[in-house]
């Protein structure tokens, strides 16, 4: 991979994880189980602490964490959308509707989510630093809440130590 690719997968992890605060903010909103709307406050917390991981990491590359790049505005637009259709199925005010279009957006998010880890992993294999992740926890009751084939699962917990 070259260095512009790393680059973009560093700052598209950055606005991947600051969407997945908007994402479980409103999923939150929408959620009407008890044990899904306990997981997604986890997922919340987790997800805030990732911001701050991929701030860190690009500011010790020497890469501006407000940079915008093309890739970035992609990541947001997806973002945004996803929030927004939540926003929609709130509008609509069907009992159970949004919790299930919420469940949805959060498989999205966290598709994304771990793709990214997994390259950073990856990227982290071939340059000096040390990644370790733990293999992410089924999410069982939104998976009862949901009811559907595909569930969301919990963010992986990654880390990036960058040696200078
Ligand atoms: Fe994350």
């Amino acid at each position: 991979m070259k260095d512009e690719q790393v680059r973009e997968l560093l700052y598209q992890a950055l606005e991947t994880e600051i969407g997945g605060v908007q994402i479980y903010t409103t999923a939150l909103r929408c959620a009407e189980n008890e044990e899904l709307k306990e997981e997604w406050e986890e997922y919340l917390e987790q997800t805030k602490n990732h911001v701050t991981i991929m701030e860190d990491v690009l500011t010790k590359l020497d890469l501006d964490p407000n940079e915008e790049t093309p890739g970035r505005k992609v990541v947001r637009h997806i973002g945004e959308s996803l929030v927004e259709s939540m926003e929609m199925a709130l509008q609509e005010g069907q009992p159970g509707a949004a919790q299930l279009v919420a469940c949805e957006a959060v498989v999205l998010a966290e598709t994304k989510d771990h793709q990214n880890w997994h390259l950073i992993g990856e990227v982290a294999k071939k340059v000096k630093g040390v990644v370790s992740t733990s293999s992410p926890r089924p999410m069982s009751s939104a998976r009862k809440a949901s009811r559907m084939a595909s569930v969301p699962f919990a963010t992986p917990i990654a880390w990036v130590v960058c040696e200078s």
